[in-house]
């Protein structure tokens, strides 16, 4: 499926979503208010990935929620995701209280990790706050929600936002958001090609392949067992997609290369991981699923 972000901020982006051979699909973020997100550029692709400074352009939450309850009237047989990111916890708890007023019953995606709103600090990277955030949501909302985090670097790192999941009763950790803050500089007119933030945007695409592959693993290691994973980052082909499902991913999204590629994009990795399935020899995804090897 999509990661959050690309290809899905608008109705038609969704349509084409949903007529694709994605197997479900994310909206855009959203915060409680349409936002017009940071001056341009505030993308640009690279030759491995791209870099973004976005700042949350969105419709607004309603202008979401209206379209999955739509689709969910027309396709109740489907599931899909509502991503929300609130810039304060006051705005995360006003949406969830809508979407849990509401008629959605599908999966929501609290995203803990957008790196390009100046001056406010990625939630994820600050384990209290984590556990404050957790604490109010769970408090009143009972619709099966997951979190959106950013990658982290450090076994202890791992060690401690694991133990603080598992506290609550999350139905997916979505791994990894953009590597934030990353810095890319045309060195012939010498500039940030990126103009929000002084040049810093979220890396994504090819590059940040083995930084995803690890904290999949390293939480798939970690986590409760109820605790389904969603791998997200780096993937190109149909052999990241495999990686991204042996390292534990039970579902895998795709963010940079779908945005340069469409939704043309889902058919070949669904043909190429079928490939490496049938010369494996396996015939269904739980053949391999979280069975990395190590030496
Ligand atoms: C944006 C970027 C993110 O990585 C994210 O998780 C949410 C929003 C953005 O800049 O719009």
């Amino acid at each position: 499926m999509n990661a959050a972000g690309i290809r899905c901020a608008t109705t038609d982006d969704l349509d084409n979503l949903i007529t694709s051979n994605a197997g479900a699909y994310v909206t855009k973020s959203a915060t409680p208010d349409p936002r017009v997100g940071n001056p341009s550029p505030r993308m640009k692709g690279l030759p491995n990935g791209s870099i973004n400074a976005m700042g949350l352009p969105n419709h607004g939450l309603d202008y979401y929620l209206d379209y999955v309850l739509a689709d969910q009237k027309k396709r109740p047989d489907r599931m899909n995701f509502l991503s929300v990111a609130g810039i304060t916890l006051d705005d995360n708890l006003q949406m969830l209280h809508t979407i849990q007023d509401s008629a959605f019953n599908g999966f929501t995606e609290l995203n803990l990790s957008c790196p390009n709103v100046p001056g406010k600090p990625q939630v994820g990277y600050d384990f209290g706050r984590v556990q404050e955030v957790l604490t109010a949501v769970f408090d009143f909302f009972t619709k099966p929600l997951g979190v959106k985090l950013p990658p982290y670097f450090d076994m202890a790192h791992f060690d401690q936002i694991a133990a603080i999941l598992n506290r609550y009763p999350l139905a997916f950790v979505n791994t990894i958001n953009s590597v934030g803050n990353g810095l890319v500089i045309n060195a012939e007119t010498e500039t940030a090609v990126l103009k929000p933030k002084g040049g810093f945007g979220g890396i994504g695409g090819a590059s940040i392949k083995p930084i995803a592959l690890a904290n999949v693993r390293a939480l798939r290691l970690r986590l409760n067992p109820t605790i389904a994973i969603i791998g997200t980052g780096g993937v190109v082909n149909g052999q990241d997609v495999f990686e991204h499902l042996l390292c534990g991913a039970d579902m895998v999204q795709i963010g940079s290369k779908f945005g340069f590629e469409g939704t043309p994009l889902f058919d070949r990795l669904n043909q190429e991981l079928s490939a490496i399935m049938a010369t494996k020899g396996y015939t269904s995804i739980a053949d391999f699923k979280g069975k990395l090897k190590t030496l």
